[in-house]
């Protein structure tokens, strides 16, 4: 166990002692870690719903990944308005995935296996139904229970207009209005989501101490580190001032006090044994979300720059060399993201040119034709460049089969509160959260035992389930299998500096530092066959993300949509 701090008390975790676990330092560093959109990746009980027990039956086939770790979305006690992240009890598993027990019975057997395991912390709000939330309703204005969130009185002559012209990121007015205790009409409270994700007010003293001690609850338990929620939205404006463009004022500059709220958080990590980590998420410029990964604060911050460029090769050389600048600028590693639970499968995007609508929730234009099978060719050349890349990856459950988005839900069954807030303008989310599939030719595809899944599943998936593509070397699955486990045992895959070689039009060519081996990665966004840098105009063949370049074969060109990776003859 690394030990930053010795001579101070640090505690330790039920499951740190299992001898298989990882405890590489800064383990975070270089790491590959697994998404589990818990609703979404197995039925363990037959109600059409993934929950705990369908994980640790399938805890084997992440395994066989090669992955380092998991990152479970939200679990705990929640009303599900938005799928979990409006949680009720921060202290507490709820129902429909489980109890407390199947959790501690999953990070023992993620341990066993020498993974690590994180949940996500949601601190920026809670559901409508937490017990602080119920207490300020009842408490009534100037109470110090309804400081805990964000009232305010309205404006207007008797108080009926929002305090406000903000935006909710979900649609609508950011503020919705009580009806106080006496059946009138009172004040307002603040909701950057739906309204029943109450805003916390992280300016009260009760907040810092409440939800550092939910992160020891789960520390204590065994968890690993954290996925944070929402990162930089604690601390809105004070003055909640109108805006020119209706979007929140959420200041993120040290003045603003949100930093001191991850140090805090920092001090709680570092006074547990092994090394508990934490991702932050934000949408944040790379600058100003760099400033969270400053040695004292988090550790990882998503980086959505993949997920925002187009398949084109300067595009994503500027995603990868801003990234890489702002995070280096600091210590921190980067993290490589194309895909999670929030936006459409990356195989839809690259199978079209790129045209998303929405904002905070991106979707593909539905006019826009997709190309699956371009889309896939493009998907296992960006699977290759990003596990080549120094830093830590994370994987969205499913996109190690190559699922593309389902698109075409019915209205009826759609969930994401993004549709109703919107007024039916917005699909949302729902067609990347579509159910895994394991196995056979129908739904549910080995999912469930239940043929009525949460969301329905599509027909002609068969090719897509686990046991197909385990069966078939050629699939997706075996090429992030066979990637992941040459980056494990590779000095410089993931870890080394890369150094950029002139290339082609359309080509990204870098090399990837290593004492052992360097290894060259070529990527051809291109509609046609590339030849390879002047620097290196042979190469043999490590690993190619098309499979009529074989491992060990002499290239001299690149095909169209694809990444090899090479070493010098
Ligand atoms: C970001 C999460 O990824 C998203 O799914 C959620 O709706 C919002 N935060 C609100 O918690």
């Amino acid at each position: 166990m690394s030990d930053a701090n010795p001579g101070t008390h640090r505690e330790r975790a039920d499951g740190s002692d299992s001898p298989a676990q990882v405890t590489g330092a800064e383990w975070w560093r270089h790491a590959v870690i697994y998404q589990i959109y818990p609703r979404s990746f197995a039925d363990g009980n037959g109600d059409g719903i993934g929950d705990l027990r369908g994980i640790i039956d399938h805890l084997d086939y992440i395994d066989s990944l090669g992955v380092d770790g998991i990152w479970l979305g939200p679990v705990m006690s929640s009303p599900q308005a938005d799928h979990g992240y409006d949680v009720a009890d921060y202290r507490d598993i709820d129902p429909i995935f489980g109890t407390l027990a199947d959790m501690d019975d999953l990070i023992a057997a993620c341990h066993q296996r020498g993974l690590k395991i994180t949940l996500d912390f949601v601190p920026n709000h809670t559901s409508e139904a937490h017990p602080w939330f119920q207490a300020a309703l009842a408490a009534g204005p100037g109470s110090p229970e309804r400081d805990r969130y964000l009232f305010r009185p309205g404006r207007g002559e008797h108080g009926e207009l929002p305090p406000n012209n903000w935006r909710s990121v979900f649609g609508g007015p950011s503020w919705t209005r009580v009806i106080e205790s006496d059946g009138t009409p009172g004040e307002w409270y603040y909701h950057l989501f739906a309204p029943e994700q109450p805003d916390l007010n992280w300016r009260n003293p009760d907040v810092l101490p409440e939800f550092s001690d939910v992160l020891r609850f789960w520390l204590r338990r065994g968890i690993d580190g954290f996925r944070i929620d929402v990162s930089d939205a604690p601390m809105k404006d004070p003055g909640f001032p109108d805006t020119a463009d209706e979007q929140p004022l959420i200041p993120k500059d040290e003045a603003s006090g949100v930093h001191d709220i991850y140090r805090a958080f920092r001090t709680v990590f570092d006074s547990f044994d092994g090394d508990r980590m934490a991702v932050v998420e934000t949408g944040a410029p790379a600058e100003i979300v760099a400033l969270f990964l400053r040695p004292d604060e988090m550790n990882l911050a998503f980086n959505f720059s993949f997920t925002r460029s187009p398949w084109d090769a300067d595009a994503i050389r500027d995603a990868i060399t801003s990234a890489l600048a702002a995070n280096d600028a600091v210590g921190a590693p980067t993290t490589w993201v194309t895909d999670n639970h929030d936006m459409p499968r990356s195989v839809s995007r690259y199978g079209t040119s790129l045209r998303l609508v929405g904002e905070y929730v991106p979707a593909l234009d539905q006019q826009a034709e997709v190309d699956v099978a371009l889309g896939i060719r493009r998907h296992r050349a960006m699977a290759l460049l990003m596990c080549a890349l120094p830093g830590t990856v994370y994987l969205y459950n499913g996109q190690e089969l190559g699922l593309p988005n389902v698109d075409d839900l019915p209205e009826a069954v759609l969930q994401d509160p993004v549709w109703e807030r919107s007024g039916h303008t917005e699909r949302g989310r729902d067609g990347c959260r579509v159910p895994m599939p394991w196995s056979g030719d129908e739904p549910p595809y080995g999912f469930s035992t239940n043929r009525q899944t949460w969301l329905p599943m599509p027909q002609g998936w068969g090719h897509y389930t686990v046991e197909n593509e385990d069966a078939d070397a050629e699939s997706m699955l075996m090429l992030y299998r066979r990637a992941l486990s040459l980056r494990a045992i590779h000095p410089g895959l993931g870890r080394g500096a890369i150094r950029w070689l002139e290339a082609a039009d359309a080509v990204l060519a870098l090399e990837v530092a290593s004492e052992l081996e360097p290894v060259v990665v070529v990527v051809n966004t291109g509609g046609t066959p590339a030849p390879l840098p002047a620097e290196i105009p042979v190469g043999i063949t490590i690993l190619s993300s098309d499979p009529t370049v074989p491992t060990g074969s002499n290239v001299v060109e690149i095909p169209a949509d694809a990444t090899v990776w090479l070493r010098r003859p």
